[in-house]
């Protein structure tokens, strides 16, 4: 599903050539969890930017779903990202005006306020355990109830990978399992998951780890 062959992302900052990323080879298969763990700098992000066709790399090949990524333009590049990526942030990134229903709603195509996009909107609260809150706002919401919000939004165009940085990075222990046990569930259900996270006791939930350090993949196992 997902193969990176060689990815290096390279930043010039003046003197200094920063390797965030230095010749990372990967492949992550279908229904796959995986947990990408390692310190502060070693590269998570940039990954996972790659990944989800936000950011191109500085050289080699990145094929997702048999579809060669990294020689396509920004336009098919967003195109590929609202078809087949969901993401999850550690901040949830939802918009503070807007109600559940609409946030969620948000990354369908048309216009929030469509019928079917409200009624998909509505399933996937459903699913995330928010039928009753989804005319809540992100101010009248508990943290996890929020990081809720933001997986119905990040599964409402059925993507087949969701990518989360640290999703329980702002969330106490125990609103943290419940987080864990919903992804968890969606990773039962068939959904690939890749997610960052410090902490080991988060990492458990995946199938397996990568961790990474200075840029490199230490070990995928
Ligand atoms: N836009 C950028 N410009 C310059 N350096 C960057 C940029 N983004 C990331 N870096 C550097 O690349 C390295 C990896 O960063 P990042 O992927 O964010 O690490 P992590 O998520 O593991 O903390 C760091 O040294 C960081 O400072
Ligand atoms: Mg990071």
């Amino acid at each position: 599903m997902i193969q990176l062959k060689n990815i290096k992302k390279y930043y010039q900052m003046g003197e200094n050539l920063i390797k965030a990323l230095d010749d990372v080879s990967l492949n992550i298969k279908k229904n796959d969890f995986v947990a990408v763990m390692g310190p502060s700098g070693s590269g998570k992000s940039t990954l996972m930017n790659i990944i989800g066709c936000l950011d191109t790399p500085s050289s080699g090949t990145y094929i997702l779903n048999e579809k060669e990524v990294n020689s396509l333009d920004d336009d098919e590049m967003a195109k590929i990202r609202n078809s087949n990526l969901g993401f999850i942030f550690q901040n949830f990134n939802l918009l503070p005006r807007l109600n559940a229903i609409k946030n969620v709603a948000l990354p369908l195509l048309y216009s929030s306020n469509n019928y079917n996009n409200i009624k998909k909107a509505i399933e996937s609260l459903e699913m995330v355990g928010l039928k009753d809150r989804i005319y809540h706002k992100p101010s009248e919401l508990s943290g996890g109830q929020s990081q809720r919000v933001a997986i119905a939004r990040a599964l409402i165009n059925n993507p087949s990978i969701i990518l989360a940085d640290e999703p329980t990075g702002n969330l106490d222990s125990v609103t943290s399992e419940e987080i864990m046990k919903l992804l968890q569930k969606l990773h039962k259900k068939g959904q690939t998951i890749i997610m960052v996270t410090h902490e080991g006791s988060i990492a458990k939930y995946a199938d397996y780890a990568i961790h990474m350090r200075d840029g490199k993949i230490t070990n995928d196992i």
